[in-house]
């Protein structure tokens, strides 16, 4: 059933946002340690998007993450202006929005994110991401079969052309900071040796069943904080996503079985895990927000429980990203360097 408008403007009562885990990142600014998605997977209106950023803003989330590519950033941006002209500063507030594949051409990155900002009606972002480290694009809505007639693997001189714009959004002070989104660890070891401005932020794919162990640890080790995507397993996910493969982390028996324990649902545990392991999840959510701030303010998972899940990674990825393939005949694990080195063009 489509998820309904929320009518009631009735004071709700929230989590304080003191109460909730913030990562400190190198820069020493602190992130609220869960965000809001905002990606409606294609099928949530732009304007049920808005309307939950709303509210959940109202019952105590301060992070929020946006993209150019999700298509409402106009919706939102309304929100925010009403947020804050009801008394919310904006240094209150974590915003993060993507430069999307297609603007990564160096006339095009300060552009891109000026129309983020001006969407959002924000002054500066917190932190802007490169949402694929491939320019190649899609139309909304594609099937899996789409591909870019322009596609290129990765070429890191021309990576770095866009990242140089992004490091200029810092210095002109429009971006506080800047990240990665979708990276492997031979990408990154060549951003980290070539970028004046280290990225602050690594955005993956991180859910019970997908838990990237080595790449979770390089950026650790590197200081950059990861925020994991889809981590209850995107079960909303566009029908382009999906492989018959899948499993799904909230169906998993003993994430159910530690839900029972602690009296929530599986989502709960999903994102429990995820913060207490140390990534910061962004759960999309118009209908169960609430409980998935809620739960990372108490009864945290046992020593024990967080060992029970950490052995249940299957190395299950949902985004596969098939449509960013540049190549005929390439299967999805090309665009993900599997073999540990950046796969030949
Ligand atoms: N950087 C990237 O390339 C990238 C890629 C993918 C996603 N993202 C970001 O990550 C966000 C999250 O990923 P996602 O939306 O794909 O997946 P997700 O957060 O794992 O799953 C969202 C789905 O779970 C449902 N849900 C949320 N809380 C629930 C609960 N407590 N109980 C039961 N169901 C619950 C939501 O339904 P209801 O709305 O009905 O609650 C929605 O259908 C996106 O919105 C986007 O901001 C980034």
């Amino acid at each position: 059933m489509p998820p309904m408008l929320i009518k009631s403007d009735k004071p709700i009562t929230g989590v304080d946002p003191a109460l909730v885990p913030f990562r400190t990142l190198t820069s020493g600014a602190r992130m609220p340690a869960i965000g809001l998605g905002t990606f409606g997977s294609d099928h949530v209106s732009h304007d049920v998007v808005a309307e939950a950023v709303k509210y959940a803003a109202s019952i105590g989330y301060r992070h929020f993450d946006c993209a150019s590519v999700y298509g409402n950033e106009e919706q939102i941006g309304r929100t925010f202006k009403a947020m804050f002209h009801n008394g919310l500063r904006r240094d209150e507030v974590w915003i993060t929005s993507k430069l999307w594949n297609d603007k990564h051409g160096e006339n095009d990155v300060i552009s891109s994110c000026e129309k983020s900002l001006s969407d959002l009606q924000a002054d500066y972002l917190d932190l802007y991401l490169v949402h694929w480290p491939f320019p190649n694009h899609h139309p909304p809505g594609c099937d899996v079969s789409a591909r870019f007639e322009n596609a290129v693997p990765y070429i890191h001189e021309n990576y770095m052309k866009t990242w140089r714009k992004m490091e200029e959004l810092v210095d002109l002070g429009l971006v506080r900071h800047i990240g990665t989104s979708n990276m492997t660890v031979p990408k990154l070891k060549l951003v980290l040796r070539d970028a004046r401005i280290q990225p602050a932020v690594n955005e993956m794919e991180l859910h019970p069943h997908f838990q990237q162990p080595e790449l979770f640890q390089f950026v650790v080790d590197n200081g950059i904080q990861p925020i994991g995507y889809c981590p209850l397993g995107s079960p909303g996910r566009p029908e382009r996503d999906r492989t018959p493969e899948d499993t799904a982390p909230t169906e998993d028996p003993v994430i159910i079985e530690i839900a029972r324990h602690h009296g929530v649902n599986p989502a709960a545990v999903c994102i429990k895990w995820a913060v207490q392991r140390g990534q910061t999840p962004i759960p999309f959510s118009v209908n169960h927000y609430r409980d998935n701030l809620e739960c990372v303010t108490r009864d945290p998972l046992s020593a024990g429980e967080m060992q029970a899940i950490a052995k249940l990674d299957r190395n299950c990825r949902l985004i596969k990203g098939q449509v960013f393939l540049w190549k005929d005949g390439q299967t999805w694990e090309a665009l993900w360097d599997v073999n540990g080195e950046i796969t030949p063009p």
